[in-house]
């Protein structure tokens, strides 16, 4: 019989019901060491975190997040709160012997982000970190990883990645998402954190210097919710930056919220000295690969639906029959399935960043505010 991990989640907005809804379905997709049972629930706004936890099943709510780190039945701790909390309650539930699943950026600042990896260190005998870095468990990315790996790419030359949406307007309300104080940045932390994960994750080096950025705010004001005032908005909407991996392949990165018709566009491509891939989450599916060692007559881009058990694809087997398709939850229920998988002493599907992972992603989006600031190339040894 599996064993159980009680799991509690803080936070119950947008990511608290992706992550209520992967911890409600793992374990009847996934043949798992463990099993997750939803115990507490924490947010601000008893109301609605009462309502929130009859609907997705959780046994018991509160809004004082740090009773959690007093609940010893409570195994696992769940942070899907904005940006700026999530150091203080990681770093609590570490040092209560917790083990903890932050979402991403693992933080607001450089700064916090540091001391969320050396809590992390210190916790490392009894505590387990992962950040939900969702993206990189689709299963065509995890079918790009698979091809890097296997050589078929050969030496990665060239990597081009935008992350681009279109909610950022002046339309959109003062969410704490355009507030430096709580959100540490905008676009970047935001999109660019996604890219430069998947980036380092597919390449398999880290980033070594940043050779230049754009940073700019075109929005400055915005309507303060559930007001006529309007307030600071304070955080960038685009940058784009240029760098190198230590392998010495070159990259691009830009991220916006200003993208009219782009709506979730996650798009990273990879050219190597045998092949490319290309990805986009708005065909999510679907992963596109270019083997250049096949001959010229019939060589081009191979469109490749990731749904294939028999093929071999990530996670294809827990899910449905060839060819019927995943979406945006099923990311989050992929990871759920690989934390239990590490917890249970398992290995995961596909590797999975940990604070000490996501602490150099971090690094990276610092250098390049810092290339943009300082209009300056910035060496990634020079920020820690
Ligand atoms: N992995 C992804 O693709 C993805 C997508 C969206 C958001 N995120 C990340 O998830 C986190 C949350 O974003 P969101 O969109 O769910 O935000 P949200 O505004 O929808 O929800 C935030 C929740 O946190 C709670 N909260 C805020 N401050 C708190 C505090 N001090 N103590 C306890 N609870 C508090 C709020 O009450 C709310 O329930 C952010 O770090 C964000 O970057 C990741």
């Amino acid at each position: 019989m599996s064993r159980a991990v009680q799991v509690a989640l803080i936070g119950q907005k947008f990511m608290g019901r992706a992550h209520s809804n992967a911890w409600s379905q793992v374990n009847h997709f996934f043949d798992l060491g463990l099993v997750a049972e939803r115990r507490t629930v924490a947010a601000r706004d008893a109301g609605e975190v009462a309502a929130f936890a009859a609907h997705w099943g959780w046994k018991q709510w509160t809004t004082d997040w740090h009773s959690i780190a007093n609940d010893d039945a409570i195994g696992l701790v769940d942070i899907g709160t904005p940006n700026d909390v999530h150091a203080e309650q990681a770093i609590a539930m570490l040092e209560a012997g917790k083990h903890v699943a932050c979402e991403k950026p693992l933080a607001g600042s450089l700064a916090d982000a540091r001391a969320m990896r050396d809590a992390a260190k210190k916790a490392r005998k009894k505590s387990k970190t992962f950040v939900w870095y969702n993206y990189r468990r689709c299963p065509a990315i995890g079918l790009a990883w698979k091809l890097a790996r296997e050589g078929r790419l050969g030496r990665v030359y060239h990597v081009r990645a935008h992350y681009l949406q279109s909610w950022g307007g002046a339309d959109t309300p003062l969410l704490w998402r355009f507030q430096k104080k709580h959100a540490g940045t905008g676009a970047h932390g935001d999109l660019n954190a996604h890219l430069v994960d998947l980036a380092r994750f597919l390449v398999g080096e880290e980033v070594v210097e940043i050779h230049g950025a754009i940073e700019r705010t075109f929005v400055r004001e915005r309507v303060i919710p559930g007001t006529k005032k309007v307030g600071k908005s304070d955080v960038d909407d685009c940058v784009l930056f240029l760098a190198s991996f230590a392998g010495g392949a070159t990259a691009s990165f830009e991220a916006t919220r200003l993208a009219h018709g782009h709506q979730n566009d996650n798009f990273i491509e990879l050219n190597g000295e045998k092949g490319s891939v290309r990805f986009s989450f708005e065909d999510m599916n679907v992963l596109w690969f270019c083997d250049g060692t096949q001959p010229l007559e019939t060589r081009g881009w191979q469109r490749i639906m990731c749904t294939s058990a028999g093929g071999g694809h990530p996670y294809a087997k827990n899910w449905w029959p060839d060819a019927h398709v995943l979406g945006y939850e099923h990311g989050f229920i992929n990871m759920a399935a690989d934390i239990l998988r590490v917890l249970a002493g398992d290995e995961p599907e596909l590797p999975l960043p940990d604070f000490e992972d996501a602490y150099q992603t971090q690094r990276v989006l610092e250098a390049a505010l810092l290339s943009a600031r300082e209009r300056r190339a910035i060496k990634l040894s020079d920020v820690r």
